[in-house]
């Protein structure tokens, strides 16, 4: 089983950014922990600070990969486009978030990506992650 996790802007500085809201683990850390857990499961990982990256690495993986997993950060409130490139591929999407959205700032309880994805689970901090991975096996 193929399975990638893509993160958008700012989750590359996991670790250092906002510790009370998102962690001190760094993803890579948690990256490392996850194929440990998951050995038999091909997991692949892709940051982008960039929308047209985002969309880029969904159109290549999404006809053959057997799923993604989307925190598209940002630009989940934003993006037309990533929504749009879900709806374009076969391979479903998972969208995640490290944080409970829905108590946080009105802007961030609306999202470009829920009305596409397969499901959402969000408010679980880097676990949401493990679970977005274990609900492709069930
Ligand atoms: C986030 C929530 C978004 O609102 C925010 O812009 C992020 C991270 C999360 O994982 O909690 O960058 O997607």
């Amino acid at each position: 089983m193929k399975i990638i996790i893509i993160n958008g802007p700012n989750l590359n500085l996991l670790g250092k950014r906002e510790p009370e809201v998102y962690g001190n683990k760094t993803f890579e850390d948690y990256f490392a922990d996850l194929q440990f857990r998951f050995k038999e499961v091909q997991l692949e990982y892709f940051q982008s600070n960039i929308e047209g990256e985002l969309i880029g690495k969904i159109q290549e993986v999404g006809y053959s990969y057997d799923g993604i997993v989307l925190n598209a950060a940002a630009y989940t409130h934003t993006s037309v486009g990533i929504g749009d490139a879900i709806k374009a591929v076969s391979t479903p999407v998972v969208e995640v978030h490290i944080s409970n959205t829905h108590k946080r700032e009105a802007f961030r309880h609306v999202s470009y990506i829920s009305p596409v994805a397969k499901g959402v689970i969000l408010g679980f901090g880097l676990q949401s992650y493990d679970l977005a991975i274990r609900s492709f096996m069930e």
